[in-house]
């Protein structure tokens, strides 16, 4: 126990850019309107194959994205700030009035820069089991997705470097509570290897001076953002794609971008030769095929919209893992809340910070992570959205304070636990047919009895921990009321190649469009 080290991951290391000449901000400038590949969304898939594709000389690549720079914002560089909302870099959705949240509308965060949610998330580094891997290549029948097949990209992806600073004022008390109650409380060296269930220390994509790592300070870094066959062009909001004619094919390919940097203005277009690449996001990229004509077809007709490919999975089964925390007021001086409520202090670490990657704005805050399968009295009754018996339900994590907005006195320890196999199932619709209208999102949370009890037991599992005989004298009792969800939305949209629903082949290709 506790003789492994707090790692972070990061995929590569810049703070300071040395060279933007490819990242433009006023369409007028772009060298060029079309490229081989235009890829829609500087976030952080987008960024990758921006990276990856302009590997290759031979490539001329385009991204374009709807927020604006990511260079010197440090509150999307310091990761202690990951936790307070930055509206600036967010796209503000609301979900709708959602039943299972006592008819409540909740902010849905999605980052709204370069980098996209990436440049805002937590950063906490967390892959997935091996099963989850395994029922992705079992759903789309590509052995591709197995988790031994991806094993070759997840070393690519990683540089592992050790912490730039640690914290330790309960990190002892963390896992010496986990030996005292034992059974599913244990420790895990590695949460990430494909088996995740125990408590871990937490992995962050966090570099190793104390920085975010994002698509865009990694995957964008300049010594790629250089590269002759790369352009980027930021504040550009893509509406549509659209079609070349039909010819001989019976089917459409879409080859032109549509976007405006002005949503008041003139709509521009760009042009690939190879492929269009929707990376905009679980939000994003539906709403740009619901906006094209790409949907259900009798759901397009009934909001105004012409249909053109018939493609009735577009926009459903948004799945979201929804989340809380709980705060307990402890006894100490030593947590992180005076940070945010002292401005005198918050200048001093913040020098510290600026000057030598050193002290406690290096981190998020909390510094270990656990998963963990609900009683099986439940997924007998319900049956189990899971996708294996190595496969959590439920992720927990600490905080050595109250996160956010904390209460304004008062010391805290924060517990937050989320529903990683959830089974509710939403949708991302139109609202209207204006494109830049944000579409109607409903995650549908807690809409599943399944989710509904997984979440109490969720917070079952948070009391018994706190039970731990190293918490007397130190957690006093619990403070307030659980926190609203909050959650960060994905969408399973990949299937077979022959399957009946999905909106996309295990290659990622739009299903019933032209090649
Ligand atoms: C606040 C928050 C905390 C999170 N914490 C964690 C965490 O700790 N660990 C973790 O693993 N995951 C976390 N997540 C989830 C994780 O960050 C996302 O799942 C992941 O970044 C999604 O990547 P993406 O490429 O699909 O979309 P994004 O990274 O969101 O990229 C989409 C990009 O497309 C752009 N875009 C969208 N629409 C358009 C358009 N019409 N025209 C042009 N550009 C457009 C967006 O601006 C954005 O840059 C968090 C998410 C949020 C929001
Ligand atoms: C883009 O450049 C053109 C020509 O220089 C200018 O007229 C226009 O105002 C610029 N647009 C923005 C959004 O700055
Ligand atoms: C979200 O709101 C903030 C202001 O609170 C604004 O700066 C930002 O541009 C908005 N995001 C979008 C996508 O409009
Ligand atoms: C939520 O709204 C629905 C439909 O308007 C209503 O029937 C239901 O009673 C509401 N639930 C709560 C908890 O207010
Ligand atoms: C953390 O550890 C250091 C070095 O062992 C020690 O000096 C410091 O007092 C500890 N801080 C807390 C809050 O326990
Ligand atoms: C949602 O996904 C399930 C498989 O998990 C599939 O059977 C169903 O058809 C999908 N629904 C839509 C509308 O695509
Ligand atoms: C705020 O922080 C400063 C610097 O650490 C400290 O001297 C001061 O006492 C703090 N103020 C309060 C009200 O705690
Ligand atoms: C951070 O440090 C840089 C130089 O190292 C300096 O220019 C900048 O002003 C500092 N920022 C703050 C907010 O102190
Ligand atoms: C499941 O089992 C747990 C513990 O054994 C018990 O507390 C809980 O009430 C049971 N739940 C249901 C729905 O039967
Ligand atoms: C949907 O459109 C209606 C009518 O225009 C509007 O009142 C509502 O605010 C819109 N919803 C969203 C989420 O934008
Ligand atoms: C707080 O901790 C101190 C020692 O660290 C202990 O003496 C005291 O009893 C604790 N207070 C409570 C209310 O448990
Ligand atoms: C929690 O949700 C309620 C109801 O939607 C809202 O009034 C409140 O501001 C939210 N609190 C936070 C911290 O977001």
């Amino acid at each position: 126990m506790l003789k492994s080290v707090l790692v972070s991951t990061v995929w590569n290391l810049w703070t300071i850019p040395i060279c933007l000449a490819a990242v433009y901000s006023n369409f007028t400038d772009l060298p060029s309107k079309h490229y081989d590949f235009v890829i829609v969304g500087g976030g952080t898939a987008g960024n990758v194959l921006a990276n990856r594709l302009t590997e290759n000389p031979e490539h001329s690549v385009l991204v374009l994205e709807a927020g604006g720079t990511n260079i010197d914002a440090f509150q999307l560089d310091v990761p202690f700030f990951a936790g307070l909302i930055k509206f600036q870099y967010d796209w503000n959705f609301t979900t709708t009035v959602q039943a299972g949240l006592n008819n409540h509308s909740i902010f849905m965060l999605r980052g709204f820069v370069l980098g996209g949610s990436s440049s805002v998330n937590g950063m906490f580094y967390t892959r997935g089991s091996a099963d989850d891997y395994n029922r992705f290549a079992s759903v789309t029948k590509d052995d591709g997705w197995s988790w031994d097949a991806l094993q070759p990209y997840i070393a690519k992806n990683e540089k592992w470097e050790p912490p730039a600073d640690r914290h330790n004022t309960t990190d002892p008390m963390v896992f010496e509570a986990v030996d005292e109650l034992g059974g599913i409380f244990h420790f895990n060296e590695d949460y990430n290897s494909g088996k995740p269930l125990g408590f871990g220390w937490l992995q962050s994509t966090i570099t190793s001076e104390g920085r975010r790592s994002s698509s865009a300070t990694s995957y964008l870094a300049p010594e790629f953002i250089s590269r002759d066959n790369l352009d980027v062009l930021l504040h550009a909001r893509v509406s549509r794609v659209l079609p070349s004619p039909k010819s001989s094919s019976s089917k459409y390919a879409f080859r032109t971008v549509e976007f405006a940097q002005d949503l008041h203005g003139p709509l521009l277009s760009v042009s690939a030769s190879k492929e269009v690449i929707l990376s905009a996001g679980v939000i994003g990229s539906p709403h740009i095929l619901l906006n094209s004509g790409i949907g259900d077809t009798r759901e397009l007709s009934s909001v105004g919209i012409k249909s053109l490919v018939d493609l009735p999975s577009v926009g459903k089964n948004l799945t979201d893992q929804p989340a809380t925390v709980q705060e307990f007021l402890v006894n100490s001086t030593t947590t992180n809340d005076d940070i945010l409520r002292n401005a005198t202090l918050l200048n001093e670490v913040y020098t510290e910070f600026n000057e030598t990657g050193m002290g406690p704005l290096v981190a998020t805050g909390g510094s270990q992570i656990a998963f963990f399968r609900v009683n099986q009295n439940l997924t007998d009754m319900f049956g189990d959205p899971a996708a294996g018996k190595d496969t959590p339900h439920v992720e927990l994590f600490t905080g050595n304070g109250a996160f956010g907005a904390p209460p304004p006195t008062g010391h805290f320890f924060q517990l937050g636990a989320a529903l990683v196999s959830p089974a509710s199932r939403g949708s991302v619709t139109l609202n209207s047919t204006n494109p830049f209208d944000p579409p109607l999102i409903d995650p549908a949370y807690l809409t599943s009895p399944f989710d509904i009890a997984a979440m109490r037991e969720a917070l079952r599992i948070i009391y018994r921990y706190i039970s731990a005989p190293v918490w007397d004298g130190y957690i006093l009792s619990p403070f307030g009321a659980l926190e609203n969800i909050t959650a960060s939305p994905r969408r399973t949209a990949m299937s077979a190649k022959d399957a009946d629903y999905g909106v996309v082949d295990p290659d990622l290709r739009v299903k019933g469009l032209r090649d």
